[in-house]
């Protein structure tokens, strides 16, 4: 029999860059759930869906990512990030479900000089990251069978991101100032996408917490830079600090995750983030 996954949050990123993988899983039998059909907050209404499909997974691409907004709607960030995954951890507790859950490299406070590795104190700075450390709390205390991936920088062609926006804005302006002080992985969501398909078509155990991102690290400024360079856009880039650009949610200065367990015990393939920006912007018209 076909094995049966549900995808929440499925008009998202990472959702949309599952939906569009999930045509060469012709063995698995998807069913994706957007924010209207599925609200994780109600519990009930994901008891039914639950108690109507017998889910082999269930895949959480549902979360409030608006990490600036965040610290003025602290109740929605905890009621989606955290209770929300609580209700989806309970759920694929009683109806045998192995859920695989996206967290994010905001749980650390940046204040590390080489990659976090799984076994790294979390210790979130704004409210986003809170509530994202509370969600994975959930699940360890509530399920055996689960797979985390702590991701960073995400980006795709799909929704709002920080590519999409920096095409957007070199149209808009002459000049860009972008950070430099904040160190990090950005992440192609398809990479991710291809990772969690695999872990569910090779009906991995190895249960736990994983680091995902793309290979080698930068700043947002190095990210704004390359991605002017592959499309070949004249703009006028300048670097700033953190110190000089401010935003309502504090941003860890560093946060590169240490991908080796994810090598070691899924096998997977980490490519470089340059080159995986370079299959994004083939694949968008901006
Ligand atoms: N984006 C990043 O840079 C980044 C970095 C590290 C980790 N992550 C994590 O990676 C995962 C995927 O992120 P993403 O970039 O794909 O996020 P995204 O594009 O913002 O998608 C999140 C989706 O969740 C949905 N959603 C919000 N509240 C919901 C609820 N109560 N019930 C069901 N669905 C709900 C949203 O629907 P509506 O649009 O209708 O609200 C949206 O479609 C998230 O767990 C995120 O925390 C992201």
């Amino acid at each position: 029999m076909k094995k049966s996954v549900l995808v929440t949050g499925a008009n998202g990123q990472l959702g949309k860059c599952i939906e569009e993988l999930s045509l060469n899983f012709e063995e698995l039998n998807f069913i994706f759930k957007s924010s209207k059909e599925l609200d994780i907050t109600s519990f009930n209404s994901a008891k039914a869906i639950f108690e109507k499909h017998q889910f082999n997974y269930c895949i959480n691409c549902a979360a409030y990512t608006a990490v600036d907004l965040a610290e003025d709607e602290k109740e929605k960030a905890f009621a989606v990030n955290a209770e929300g995954v609580k209700h989806l951890a309970i759920l694929s507790k009683d109806y045998n479900t192995s859920l695989i859950h996206i967290s994010t490299d905001f749980v650390f406070d940046g204040l590390k000089n080489t990659p976090y590795t799984e076994t790294d104190s979390p210790n979130p700075i704004n409210v986003y990251g809170a509530s994202k450390l509370q969600g994975e709390q959930y699940i360890k205390e509530l399920l055996d069978t689960y797979f985390i991936f702590r991701t960073s920088w995400l980006y795709s062609e799909y929704g709002n991101n920080f590519v999409k926006t920096m095409l957007r804005l070199s149209k808009e302006r002459q000049e860009l100032n972008v950070v430099n002080d904040q160190i990090g992985s950005p992440t192609y969501a398809k990479d991710l996408a291809e990772v969690i398909l695999k872990v569910i078509k090779e009906d991995n155990t190895n249960y736990g917490m994983y680091h995902f991102s793309n290979k080698g690290e930068t700043s947002w400024f190095g990210f704004a830079q390359e991605i002017f360079k592959q499309k070949n856009i004249q703009v006028n880039l300048l670097p700033t600090t953190s110190e000089n650009y401010k935003t309502k949610a504090k941003r860890p200065m560093f946060s590169v995750l240490d991908n080796s367990k994810s090598l070691k015990k899924l096998g997977v393939i980490q490519k470089s983030w340059k080159k995986s920006l370079t299959n994004c912007l083939k694949l968008s018209n901006s």
